[in-house]
């Protein structure tokens, strides 16, 4: 089934990398969610969208609770019994990005047995992603200059060291003042905290954390991501109106000022994490044409068993003289 998924996120990659500098986030968008919903109904699975597009009025694809996989095809390749599966899915994770050919748009999926991702109404959350190694030392109730020194100590270095990547938006104000007076370096970005939290958990990359508020479905994406490289997402939703409130008991949420940690968000035994640079990013080249075909860089994870693959496809269509380049 994993390789199942990586062609999901490989087809909507290639499919909205077409589209790549045009401008246009929601026809990129688009181009990714049509090639998902295609490719997903050849998963033999029984799949429900748990995180998708939005709700059924204004997503005609995707939606949550729309059902999804081989079992709901309309003409199966394969007859069933098929596994109960829930889906969180972002088709293009950075439409901006994409738009305007800027680094670390991806699309991405995680999977799970049934109930084990947190069905999280479309809101903003507060999150705070790091790496193994600081993952028991930080809250989301401490100060940003605690937070850092804390990090700092467990990664053997001194804050001014440290790489924070942080969404440019204002009501980031505060946050970006806290960390520079605490002596830490900052990354800000336009898009993409999704792409930025799954960095902060790999040795290498540069980023030792990402602090900040953004979407709450990408909280629960990147927090199956944690489950499989073993960082820490801390996420607590931005309740702020009784509108709001109402949503998330409809889901089942009763408590609005819970903190929820990887585990909480992504609670599956055996989640899927697939994701495909659609731009190049910092963990992922972005989709290569060559004519005769594409070249596609993704990382595939799971948690049981426990396996992160770094996967470099070349899709070639017919061209029977293709000469393939290392
Ligand atoms: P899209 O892919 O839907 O454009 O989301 C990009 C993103 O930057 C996310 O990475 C982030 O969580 C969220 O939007 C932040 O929301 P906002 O742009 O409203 O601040």
């Amino acid at each position: 089934m994993t390789s199942a998924f990586l062609h999901v996120v490989e087809q909507a990659a290639i499919a909205c990398a077409h589209t790549m500098g045009q401008g246009d986030r929601h026809g990129s968008d688009q181009v990714a969610v049509e090639s998902m919903r295609t490719s997903l109904d050849r998963v033999p699975i029984d799949g429900r969208i748990v995180i998708g597009e939005g709700e059924r009025d204004e997503a005609p694809m995707l939606f949550i609770g729309e059902p999804v996989g081989m079992a709901h095809a309309k003409q199966p390749e394969e007859s069933g019994p098929f596994p109960q599966v829930d889906i969180a899915v972002d088709p293009l994770e950075g439409t901006n990005l994409c738009a305007t050919g800027s680094a670390n748009a991806i699309a991405v999926l995680a999977a799970s047995e049934r109930g084990g991702l947190l069905h999280a109404p479309d809101l903003y959350m507060e999150k705070l992603v790091v790496g193994p190694r600081s993952r028991h030392a930080v809250s989301l109730d401490a100060s940003v200059r605690d937070n850092l020194a804390a990090i700092a100590k467990c990664l053997g270095r001194s804050v001014r060291d440290l790489v924070v990547i942080v969404l440019d938006r204002s009501r980031h104000e505060q946050l970006i003042d806290d960390i520079r007076e605490a002596g830490a370096r900052i990354r800000l970005i336009g898009d993409g905290d999704l792409s930025a939290g799954i960095s902060a958990a790999v040795r290498g990359s540069g980023v030792h954390a990402v602090m900040g508020t953004g979407g709450a479905p990408e909280g629960v994406l990147v927090a199956a991501a944690m489950r499989c490289l073993n960082g820490e997402v801390l996420g607590r939703l931005v309740v702020d109106t009784p509108e709001k409130e109402a949503r998330c008991r409809a889901m089942g949420i009763t408590d609005m000022a819970r903190v929820y940690h990887a585990a909480d968000l992504a609670s599956g035994e055996r989640l899927t994490f697939a994701a495909t640079g659609v731009t190049d990013g910092t963990l992922m080249k972005g989709v290569r044409f060559f004519g005769d075909g594409a070249r596609t860089s993704s990382l595939v994870m799971r948690t049981n068993p426990h396996r992160i693959r770094f996967i470099d496809t070349i899709h070639l269509n017919d061209g029977s003289n293709t000469m393939v380049r290392f």
